[in-house]
């Protein structure tokens, strides 16, 4: 069945993950993650107020960190159709941000409206994300040496040669200790699970696998990069204690189900965009020119499979004409009227 070329929102996305990025980076290393963030919501919330659509915020941020969110359940956009479903890490990795480390980035995914997974009261996932050449290989309720194995005879790699990213937590010891047993190698993360679910399906990262508890939302975003670029993400809700547990059943949750990737995201029709906020494996992070800013971007929709990897210049003397983002937080005098 052919079909006329449909919008490809991820190119709309784009700007919004580009204002973000360029906004909150230039909190880098200023050891203040919640400015950082707050100059990403406002610039996400502003951009993706201009998209031909009705959004509903399913994934916000905040709940973790009491951050400045772009709250669940918030509308979003210049008005219907289509109505969608929309999820924002406005800065996954704010202390990566603050402290000027790798891998800080600005994210946003659209759905079909009711397609993206709620995760109502539950902040933690368990995850396991894989690339393409994994994909139907890894189950959750297996051992961490049973996956280790799986994905390794999957790539047609021996254990030693694979590379686990996993966020480097107290609550990771047993799982990093069965990796080392294994013989696998380990790259410690401080934060910023989205790039390394990202990273297990980016050829050239050298990544294998993901594994390890993280937030639910990230999880959500992830997968739904991860439809795009053919690689596999399941979860399990993870809650931290036994009020959590109590509310997530009250509220209809299954804490033993395992979450697909199309439990966490039931669409063929994703749009995802991501930029690079500091440097890393993934993408570039912002670079300041004094008369603007270069950005780099990667932008997927899972309909055609297609990830576009954008690098854009961005011009102050033009754009601060019109945008109400103030991008150049130090204009020339003659400016300052
Ligand atoms: P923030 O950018 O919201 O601070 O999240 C960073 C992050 O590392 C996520 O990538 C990850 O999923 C989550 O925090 C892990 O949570 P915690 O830091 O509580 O272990």
């Amino acid at each position: 069945m052919s079909e006329i070329p449909s919008r490809n929102l991820a190119l709309d996305l784009v700007r919004v993950t580009e204002a973000a990025a360029m906004a909150a980076a230039r909190f880098m290393g200023r050891g203040d993650k919640e400015s950082g963030d707050q100059a990403a919501v406002d610039a996400m919330r502003l951009v993706l107020n201009s998209i031909d659509m009705e959004g509903v915020v399913v994934i916000g941020e905040g709940e973790k960190d009491e951050a400045p969110m772009l709250y669940n359940g918030e509308v979003l956009g210049a008005g219907s159709p289509p109505k969608l479903d929309i999820a924002v890490d406005p800065v996954d990795g704010t202390r990566l941000l603050a402290h000027g480390k790798t891998n800080s980035l600005a994210t946003v995914a659209l759905a079909e409206r009711g397609s993206m997974l709620d995760p109502g009261p539950i902040v933690y996932m368990y995850k396991i994300a894989v690339g393409p050449e994994a994909k139907g290989h890894i189950n959750i309720d297996a051992s961490v040496t049973e996956n280790l194995r799986s994905v390794a005879a999957a790539k047609g790699m021996d254990l030693d040669d694979l590379t686990v990213v996993i966020l480097e937590r107290p609550r990771h010891e047993e799982i990093i200790d069965e990796i080392r047993r294994v013989g696998a190698r380990i790259r410690l993360i401080t934060d910023g699970d989205v790039a390394g679910a990202l990273m297990t399906a980016w050829p050239g990262s050298g990544i294998d696998m993901l594994i390890g508890i993280g937030g639910t939302p990230e999880g959500v975003l992830a997968a739904c990069a991860l439809k795009s670029m053919q690689g596999e993400i399941q979860g399990k809700l993870y809650p931290r204690n036994e009020e959590e547990a109590a509310l997530a059943r009250e509220m209809g949750y299954d804490l033993d189900k395992v979450l697909t990737i199309n439990d966490l995201v039931n669409s063929d029709d994703i749009f995802f965009a991501v930029t690079g906020i500091t440097d890393g494996e993934l993408v570039d992070g912002v670079k300041y020119t004094g008369e603007g800013a270069h950005t780099h971007s990667l932008v997927m929709r899972s309909m055609s499979g297609t990830v576009r990897e954008i690098r854009s210049s961005h011009r102050w003397d033009k754009l601060m004409q019109y945008s109400q983002i103030k991008y150049d937080p130090s204009p020339p005098e003659s400016d300052v009227g």
